[in-house]
């Protein structure tokens, strides 16, 4: 069991400790929130050991060995830094952070204090995405792949009526692509690598930052397509397309179901598993087994695809002049 403590009292905070409890692998030893309150709150919900609302005397708790960030992103790598210095592993929701530079700077205070860093990516951990990538040779020869993440966010009410939710903020660093477009991305990098080319078309908001947008990763022989957004929904299914078949996912964040449709016969198969209701347990479960068996291979593997990540996604916002508060 690894002591946990957690940053923010949104939902996702939440999901996150369920799931962490439901896999038996973290015992919750601390929460921390801006106000004692929703901080006392969540620790008596949740059967919190402690709570804390100042981040510099939780980093020094001796009991807490991992800590799950999930504030708005341009507040992650500051955070990050304080447990990372004091010993702490750190699961930091996505976008992990605002630009490389961040991201870099953070990996190398990891090392230095013998610590992980985890981008927490819900989909690249769970059972779907694992047999998605091992059946890709079914498809022969890739042509293409259209990857839709859209969903209209509640949040954008807000926006329409004249404030800046978090999420559609250039100084907290939100945007579409970064906000839900790293899922799909994600599955790209994990799939077929990093692109040789990238180029994003976006939706820009009066806030400054991508409302919507389409990303376009070049590799050879093939272009994926990234549809993103926060301002309108689809339903559309993500597609492989490949010379000998197509794969059609239900969802890309996370996949939900994998079909497998032949070329020639038309004939169609289902190799897909069905996934756990709190799909967040695996990402709980992968990080955990990493940590205590000290996997650096994984490690190393997941740390290069956040790096990949963050790299298209920086390229994607310079491409269109979309630059976050943290950078002015
Ligand atoms: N994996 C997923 O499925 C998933 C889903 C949703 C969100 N996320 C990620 O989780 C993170 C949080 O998202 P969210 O929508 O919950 O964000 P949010 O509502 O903007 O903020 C989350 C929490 O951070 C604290 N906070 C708010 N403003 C802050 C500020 N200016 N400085 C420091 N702390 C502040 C608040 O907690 P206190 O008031 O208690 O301090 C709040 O509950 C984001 O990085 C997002 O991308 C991931």
């Amino acid at each position: 069991m690894i002591n946990l403590a957690t940053v923010g009292t949104g939902w996702i905070t939440e999901s996150f400790i369920q799931a962490a409890s439901l896999s038996k692998q973290y015992n919750l030893v601390g929460v921390y929130s801006r106000t004692e309150e929703k901080a006392k709150q969540l620790a008596d919900q949740y059967e919190s050991t402690h709570y804390f609302t100042d981040i510099e005397e939780m980093a020094k708790s001796e009991e807490i060995e991992v800590v799950y960030i999930a504030s708005p992103n341009s507040v992650h790598y500051e955070q990050a830094l304080t447990f990372l210095k004091n010993k702490k592993h750190v699961i930091c929701e996505k976008p992990i952070f605002s630009n490389t530079a961040e991201l870099e700077m953070a990996y190398q205070t990891a090392e230095e204090n013998g610590v992980y860093l985890f981008e927490a990516i819900r989909n690249i951990h769970a059972p779907n995405f694992h047999i998605l990538k091992e059946k890709l040779p079914m498809a022969g020869k890739l042509r293409s792949a259209v990857l839709p993440y859209m969903k209209y966010s509640s949040r954008y009410d807000q926006f329409l009526q004249g404030e800046e939710p978090n999420i559609f903020s250039a100084k907290f660093s939100g945007g579409a692509l970064v906000d839900l477009g790293v899922y799909p991305l994600y599955v790209a990098v994990g799939l077929f690598g990093e692109p040789k080319k990238v180029s994003y078309h976006p939706v820009i908001l009066s806030s400054g930052v991508d409302g919507s947008g389409t990303l376009l990763l070049d590799y050879d022989g093939f272009v994926c397509t990234i549809l993103c957004s926060k301002i309108v929904d689809s339903i559309l299914p993500c597609e492989i397309h490949g010379e000998k078949g197509t794969f059609l996912l239900g969802d890309a964040a996370p996949i939900s179901d994998i079909t497998f449709m032949d070329s020639h016969t038309k004939e169609r198969q289902t190799i897909g598993v069905d996934l756990e209701e709190q799909n967040m347990i695996y990402e709980c479960i992968n990080i955990a087994k990493i940590i205590a068996d000290e996997n650096n291979q994984e490690y190393e593997r997941l740390k290069e695809w956040s790096k990949i990540v963050l790299r298209i996604t920086e390229e994607a916002r310079k491409q269109n002049n979309i630059v976050f508060a943290v950078e002015k």
